[in-house]
Order: C-alpha cells, then sequence, then structure tokens
C-alpha cells in the first residue's frame, strides 16, 4: 500500500518530503548505498501492485529508479506479470517466499528487497532472513499500531494461524501489516539495523555489520500514527503480540496479549493523544482521538491455559532405609523456571516388604 509520505528520516537527520512517495523510498536507498556501495545491483521487490514501471494504476514502486539507473532484478505481484521486467505473477507467502526466490533466480545476497504485501510482510522477512542475506530491505510497518514498547502487534501469519471471523486481508482499514517493534526485534535478531523510517509506510533495513553508524532507537519509530479507518472486530481478533509468540508463547497466549493491549488502546485514546497523520476523515471526525482502534473497548479477551503439567515426570529411587525412602523426580527443564505447587501432584507407588504387598500414595 503507497501513500504519500511527509517524513523521511535517515540515521538521525530528518528531511522534509519534496516529491511522490516513490521519490522519497528512492531517495533514501540511493542514500544508503551511498555509504555502503553497491555489488550486484540486483533487487527484489515482492508486491509490485502494477504490470508495468509505467503503469498508470501503479502507485509507485520502490525500485523504479534503480531499473532505470541500470540495476536488474525480480518483481513479484499477485495479479501480474511481464516479462520485459521480470515481473512474475505469484502470492508470495511465509511457507513459499524462499523456495520462490530461489527458483526464480535470486542471489543469496541480492542489494535490495523490497517487501509490501499489506499483511504478512513481518513472516515473508523472518523466513527471508533464515536463508538470504540481502544488503538492504525496506518493509511497510503498520503506524496505527505504534504503542511504544508496551506491545508488538503483528498480523497473523495467514499461512498457519487459524483467522476465526476474519478474512486475513487489507480492507482499507488500520489491519494490515505489523508494527514497528514487533519488525525491529525480528530485523535486530536477524542481524539487521534500523537505519531509516519512512513514517506511516516503511522502515529501512540495513546488515548491521554494513552500517557504520547507531542505528535508529526503537522508541523513535513506535509514535502512533493514525492513517486509516478504524478495524473491524472479527480482524482484530486475529492479530497477536508477536514478542508473546517469539519468546514460545502459544497463538492463544499471544492473541491474549494483543487483546489485553487493543482493549487498553480503545479505552484511552487521550491519554495516549495520535497524530490523525494524513487527514483520515474517520480519524479526525472520531472526536476522541484516534480512530483506529475505536471499536475494539470490549474485544473479548480469550481464556489460554498455557501451563500444563507433565503428565509423567522421571522419578528415579536414589536411597532405601527401612522405612525412609528418597528419590529424585526429574521435570522437564520447560517447568523448572516456573515450578508451582499448585499443578505439580505426585502419585507414589511402594512395594512394601518380603509379601510384595503394594500400596499407593496420590
Ligand atoms: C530519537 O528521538 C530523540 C528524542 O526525540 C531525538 O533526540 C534523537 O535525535 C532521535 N534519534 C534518532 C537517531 O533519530
Ligand atoms: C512491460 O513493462 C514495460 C516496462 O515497464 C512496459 O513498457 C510494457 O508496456 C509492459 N508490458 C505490459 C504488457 O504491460
Amino acid at each position: 500500500m503507497k501513500l504519500a509520505l511527509l517524513v523521511v528520516l535517515l540515521a538521525g537527520c530528518v528531511r522534509e518530503a519534496q516529491s511522490s512517495s516513490q521519490g522519497q523510498q528512492d531517495g533514501i536507498v540511493r542514500s544508503i548505498f551511498e555509504v555502503i556501495s553497491t555489488t550486484n545491483r540486483y533487487f527484489v521487490e515482492l508486491g509490485f501492485d502494477a504490470a508495468s514501471y509505467e503503469d498508470p494504476g501503479a502507485t509507485g514502486s520502490n525500485t523504479h529508479a534503480l531499473w532505470l539507473d541500470g540495476w536488474r532484478g525480480l518483481l513479484i505481484d499477485g495479479d501480474h506479470e511481464n516479462e520485459t521486467i521480470n515481473l512474475h505473477r505469484a502470492f508470495v507467502t511465509s511457507s513459499n517466499v524462499v523456495a520462490l526466490l530461489r527458483k526464480l533466480g535470486t542471489p543469496l545476497e541480492p542489494d535490495y528487497i523490497s517487501i509490501d504485501v499489506d499483511s504478512t510482510d513481518l513472516y515473508i522477512l523472518e523466513r527471508v532472513l533464515t536463508t538470504l542475506r540481502p544488503r538492504v530491505v525496506t518493509i511497510e510497518y503498520n503506524s496505527n499500531f505504534g504503542d511504544g514498547d508496551s506491545s508488538a502487534l503483528a498480523f497473523p501469519d495467514t499461512d498457519w494461524m487459524p483467522l476465526g471471523a476474519s478474512k486475513g486481508a487489507f480492507a482499507a482499514t488500520c489491519f494490515y501489516g505489523s508494527s514497528a517493534s514487533a519488525i525491529y526485534a525480528v530485523a535486530t535478531a536477524a542481524g539487521y539495523v534500523v537505519v531509516g523510517v519512512v513514517y506511516g509506510l516503511d522502515l529501512v533495513l540495513v546488515r548491521a555489520s554494513l552500517w557504520p553508524h547507531p542505528g535508529i532507537p526503537l522508541a523513535n519509530l513506535t509514535k502512533r500514527l493514525d492513517t486509516w479507518p478504524a478495524m473491524s472486530v472479527e480482524d482484530a481478533a486475529a492479530l497477536i503480540d508477536h514478542s508473546v509468540y517469539a519468546a514460545g508463547g502459544s497463538l492463544c497466549a499471544a492473541r491474549r496479549a494483543a487483546a489485553i493491549a487493543l482493549r487498553r488502546l480503545a479505552r484511552a485514546p487521550n491519554l495516549e493523544p495520535c497524530t490523525c497523520f494524513l487527514g483520515d476523515a474517520d480519524c479526525v471526525q472520531f472526536t476522541k482521538g484516534c480512530s483506529c482502534f475505536r471499536d475494539l473497548a470490549d474485544l473479548p479477551v480469550p481464556d489460554c491455559v498455557d501451563v500444563t503439567s507433565p503428565h509423567a515426570a522421571d522419578v528415579k529411587a536414589v536411597s532405601v532405609e527401612g522405612h525412609r525412602w528418597r528419590a529424585r523426580v526429574d521435570l522437564p527443564a520447560a517447568y523448572l523456571d516456573r515450578l508451582d505447587a499448585s499443578w505439580f501432584r505426585t502419585s507414589v507407588k511402594i512395594d512394601v516388604g518380603p509379601g510384595g504387598a503394594t500400596e499407593k500414595y496420590g
């Protein structure tokens, strides 16, 4: 999804926008290659959204200026194909992206990858970075989800996570993509640094080993900007808090954390004022402030039974002396740091005496 841009931040310097969104993105990518220089001048654009670079319906391509500069690469779009510009028609998902890039001849270390599929961008980034080492990546984020470091709201991975009543697709509301915090965590864990932001639109990542300056702190990226009308309750129920999921939480725990954050955001619009960034009418007309979470004050919070007891712990007899006995109970490692007697019930079976009588203690 492309919008007009207002402000671009690159490595600490703020510039006012002079031109179209495309110009801004091109400009920031160009500035980065002035610092790290180019190698194969190969780009990949996931979510091209047009049939050609000149398509009047096109909303702006991140690779057009590079193409005019003589770069070449791969374009993928769900609806269009065009051999002249190596544009392939495919629906990119977290599950197929690496195989698709391999099949279509992407080098291991392309200079630039642009991700803009309005939905599962976060998971596509995660999978790409498990295998490829692009030098620069731009990825769309959802600035409506700006919530400081209090949550890491994220779109569901629609290939894997059941969607309930949500269609799992962009519907011209603020339900799309993932928060800057979720993307920041995935990028950092993979060895990338956030060096630029096109507010309300894209984060710009560079391989940390190539970038000679400090990155942009997370706090500078998580201000909430309302850019789209309110999302539906059905869509909201499909969101997760990616930090909970990434730490090993279940889908239910990640949905639960997201629901709690969404209700908080819906109930306290005045406590955390935000900007109706692009004059979105829905936002401006919603007198209490931003509109994105307007209908979510009573979003159901799922109940999750997350910590279950091990069905059988490994018990080893250590010693028996007359009527006294000792044994060692080996709990699975996962339970050790949340040991809670309330679910720890013993059932002990003891063979007593030469007659072989068995007594059981529950
Ligand atoms: C981050 O925000 C702080 C406070 O607004 C500002 O002083 C600083 O220059 C920003 N840093 C970067 C790298 O943008
Ligand atoms: C294919 O792309 C080229 C370059 O953008 C363009 O000139 C041409 O019209 C496109 N072809 C179709 C069928 O859209």
